[in-house]
C-alpha cells in the first residue's frame, strides 16, 4: 500500500522540480511494498541508501535554484534540508543496528518531513520563482 500518493496539491509549478518529487514518492512507495514483501534487510538497505542520495541530489538542485536569484528564504529552506539529511542518517544508522529491522517510524518521518516540506517551502520557492520570470 502505498505511503504517500503524488496529488495536485503538492505541484509547485516548477516541472524538473515536481518530476524529482513525484520520483522520490515512488521511491517511498517502493520502500514501503519492499517492506510489505517481507524483503531482506540488505535488499532494503540499498532503496534506503538510494533514497537518502536522491534526496540529497534533489535539495541540491532546489538550493542551486535558489542561489542566483538572491531567494529571501534561502538559509531557512536549506537549514530544513540540513537538518532533514542528518535525521535520515540517524534514522538510518539506527535501522542498520538493530535485530528486527521496523521501517514504519522511518518511512512516517520521512513522509511527514517530505509532505509538509513540499506544500510549505518548496511550494513559497516556486512561487517566488515563478514571480521572477514574469
Ligand atoms: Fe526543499
Ligand atoms: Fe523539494
Amino acid at each position: 500500500m502505498p505511503v504517500i500518493d503524488w496529488d495536485k496539491r503538492l505541484s509547485i509549478g516548477i516541472a524538473a522540480v515536481d518530476e524529482q518529487h513525484k520520483i522520490l514518492i515512488g521511491q517511498m512507495n517502493d520502500i514501503a511494498l519492499a517492506a510489505e514483501l517481507l524483503a531482506r534487510p540488505s535488499d532494503l538497505a540499498v532503496l534506503l541508501r538510494k533514497l537518502r542520495t536522491d534526496l540529497r541530489q534533489h535539495f541540491d538542485y532546489e538550493e542551486k535554484l535558489m542561489d542566483p536569484l538572491a531567494y529571501p528564504h534561502y538559509k531557512l529552506h536549506r537549514n530544513e534540508h540540513i537538518r532533514s539529511v542528518e535525521l535520515l542518517g540517524e534514522y538510518y544508522d539506527k535501522l542498520m543496528a538493530e535485530q528486527n529491522f521496523s521501517l514504519s517510524s522511518f518511512l512516517a518521518y520521512v513522509v511527514n518531513f517530505f509532505h509538509n516540506h513540499v506544500v510549505c517551502s518548496d511550494q513559497t520557492l516556486g512561487d517566488f520563482v515563478r514571480e521572477q520570470s514574469q
